[in-house]
């Protein structure tokens, strides 16, 4: 590396690829274990090893009970902060170590028990931080679900995880409109095969709803019955391969992927990454502007800061809107969080918004140190605009759901390296990361290709899908033997640092919410009017990305093409939900093909984005093309 700086980092980077079962033993001494793992690294365990594998812990015990034990009981763990409903609520170590046992023990009561599922589809709320944690606690396994999903989704998550409890709330509340939960539970439950025993439902003031006999139960009347009778659950020890959680995310067809994450691992690398990746001390306010049914929630709004005795802030909110583009600026003065981690998706709302920042200027951010992005690539020109406005270093990092954490970042707690705008930075020690062409081989620095990780991966990483081992290999480790395939293509510059510059499969990156355009497709493919169909993601200046879709409708469909379009549009909407934002969808006579059939995506893709194309030399008809760019004009 020729980059110039005083950054620990090459130095780390190098002893943990040189001896990474001494730097990562190392790194688990900051984790308090029941039983100590004698074995760093069992290279014979699981589909390609497994990281402490006979050690035995408690997740829950290192985010909570070891922070009350140790001095930290009466610092807050926990703010949240809804502009969407005006309260700010705090808790404290202790306070939220006394709601975790207290829902454990009701989740017990239930029948619920160590390597149990437990589904969680629950708005902002700290309920939900309670749940994971409770989850955590008992050795249950669960899985938390985006409210933005529609029921089929869910249904889809019910039947693969197959949970004996789902908690949920009543509503979500989104700007100018409350999101009703109820229903769409409802709804999943009746469409999955396997139902859950029970749902405990948390009544929330702005919508409340009714709850089936038997079946549903009132979250305040279980949790007050609990506390009345003082029950209380104790840390069960789980084996550091025991998964905490399993969180689904886009494939590249419409059947998600269970990601598996386990305990210790997981421990390990969150808790190393607080410190010697956002520069955070325990004590400091930390906020991750995430949603918890995403990893990057999962990960830095409840497990690294309270792992790690931070306060971690959770924000029922939008960037903008509520009430307006200084809203991120309030939460950090009111709370003092030195640092931010959200995706650029959110800045470049609140740019449009306040292009010269005026909002920033009005509030006293002198404690602020950092702020991070992640989701999607961060695009130039909103890393410069941040940087010249809030005058803190912008860290770019990339990860994916699969990871848990980052793959390549710039290590604030090691030293900051230089910033190269368009470049996360440089792969975190533990990964080793390679571009390299179709037959596996290491590209030249500067050359786009699939990059790759060597294996093993690094404690946090998935270790498999769930009940999938197979799918896992075929998905990750059969395309590069001896590596990871991460589905990203990019290059490594001379100085080592990372460019990811998009995805080599069909998942799309809207507002930092990823997507399968194959699972859309096949939504629109029901459609009974639709002969053929394909959805692809298009730029949009806000959300990075939208999907577009079109369509060729079948023979004999005489009435207006509006009207399918809108019936599309609906039905995306109601089978994945409103967060795959498909608003656009387009008829055309038929789609350009190669001659053995394929449908030119990258074509379309560049035509609707106005990039320069050139006429691909294996296309069946080239009037196809003309066809489409008469077909985009006016919509795009
Ligand atoms: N429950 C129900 N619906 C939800 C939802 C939830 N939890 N989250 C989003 N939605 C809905 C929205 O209301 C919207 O519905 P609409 O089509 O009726 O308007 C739709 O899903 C799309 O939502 P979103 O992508 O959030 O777009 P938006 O226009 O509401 O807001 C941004 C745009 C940029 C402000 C917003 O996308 C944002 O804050 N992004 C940051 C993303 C992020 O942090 N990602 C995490 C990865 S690090
Ligand atoms: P998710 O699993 O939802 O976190 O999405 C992971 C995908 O988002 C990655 O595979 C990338 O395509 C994209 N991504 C995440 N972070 C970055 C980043 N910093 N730069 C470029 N792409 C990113």
């Amino acid at each position: 590396m020729t980059v110039q700086d005083n950054s620990r980092y090459r130095e780390v980077h190098a002893r943990a690829s040189r001896d990474p079962e001494g730097f990562w033993g190392e790194a688990a001494r900051e984790i308090d274990w029941i039983e100590r793992p004698a074995k760093i690294f069992d290279g014979s365990q699981g589909v390609y090893g497994r990281w402490f594998a006979d050690g035995v812990c408690n997740t829950c015990y290192n985010a909570l009970d070891r922070h009350v034990a140790g001095g930290r009981a009466a610092q807050v763990a926990l703010i949240h902060d809804s502009p969407l409903t005006n309260t700010v609520t705090k808790f404290t170590y202790a306070q939220l170590l006394d709601e975790v046992k207290t829902l454990a023990a009701v989740m017990q009561d239930f029948g619920v028990v160590k390597g149990d599922r437990v589904i969680v589809y629950m708005p902002m709320v700290p309920e939900a931080v309670v749940a994971m944690l409770a989850c955590a606690r008992i050795g249950a396994v669960h899985s938390v679900v985006f409210g933005g999903f529609a029921a089929k989704e869910l249904a889809t998550r019910i039947d693969d995880a197959s949970p004996k409890l789902i908690l949920s709330a009543s509503c979500g509340i989104e700007p100018g409109r409350i999101v009703k939960y109820k229903p769409l539970l409802d709804e999943a439950i009746n469409l999955a095969k396997l139902k859950p025993q029970a749902c405990v439902i948390l009544q929330r003031p702005q919508e409340t709803c009714s709850l089936m006999p038997g079946r549903d139960h009132d979250w305040a009347e279980l949790r007050g019955n609990a506390m009345a009778a003082k029950k209380s659950a104790a840390c069960v020890p789980v084996l550091a391969t025991d998964p905490l959680y399993v969180l689904y995310t886009s494939g590249t067809t419409g059947i998600p992927k269970g990601v598996v994450r386990d305990n210790g691992g997981h421990l390990v690398a969150l808790k190393w990454s607080m410190f010697n990746l956002y520069g955070i001390k325990p004590g400091e306010v930390f906020w991750c502007g995430s949603d918890i049914g995403w990893v990057v929630g999962h990960s830095y709004i409840i497990y690294g800061p309270l792992m790690h005795g931070a306060t971690s802030i959770m924000y029922e909110g939008k960037p903008v809107g509520t009430p307006n583009a200084g809203a991120f600026w309030r939460v950090i003065a009111e709370h003092k969080a030195v640092a931010l981690f959200t995706a650029p998706t959110a800045f470049r709302a609140i740019r449009k918004d306040d292009p010269n920042g005026e909002f920033i200027r009005k509030t006293d951010l002198s404690h602020f140190r950092t702020l991070f992005l992640a989701g999607e690539r961060a695009d130039p020109p909103t890393v410069e605009w941040a940087e010249q406005q809030l005058k803190v270093p912008v860290v770019d990092h990339w990860w994916q759901t699969e990871t848990g954490w980052c793959i390549a970042g710039n290590p604030v707690g090691l030293g900051l390296l230089p910033v190269k705008h368009g470049s996360p930075t440089v792969p975190m020690p533990g990964y080793t990361v390679h571009v390299v062409d179709e037959a596996a081989k290491p590209l030249p620095p500067n050359t786009m290709g699939s990059i790759v990780i060597k294996l093993p991966m690094p404690p946090g990483c998935l270790p498999t899908l769930w009940n999938q081992d197979d799918r896992f290999r075929e998905a990750y480790l059969t395309e590069f033997p001896g590596y990871y395939k991460t589905s990203d293509a990019g290059y490594l510059d001379d100085d080592g640092y990372v460019y990811v510059m998009g995805r080599t499969d069909d998942i799309i990156n809207v507002a930092g919410h990823r997507l399968s355009t194959g699972g859309m497709e096949e939504v629109l493919a029901s459609h009974p009017d639709v002969a053929e169909c394909a959805v692809l993601g298009i730029k949009d200046a806000l959300k990075g990305e939208v999907p577009c879709g079109f369509l060729v409708l079948k023979a004999g469909v005489t009435r207006p093409v509006t009207e399918v379009e809108k019936e599309v549009v609906a039905l995306v909407r109601d089978r994945i939900g409103p967060v795959a934002a498909f608003k656009l969808a387009i008829t055309v006579a038929r789609l350009p093909k190669t001659r053995s059939g394929k449908i030119l995506r990258g074509t379309i893709k560049k035509m609707a984005d106005g990039d320069p194309w050139t006429m691909p030399a294996t296309i069946e008809d080239p009037k196809a093309l003309d066809e489409i760019g008469e077909a985009l004009k006016g919509r795009v």
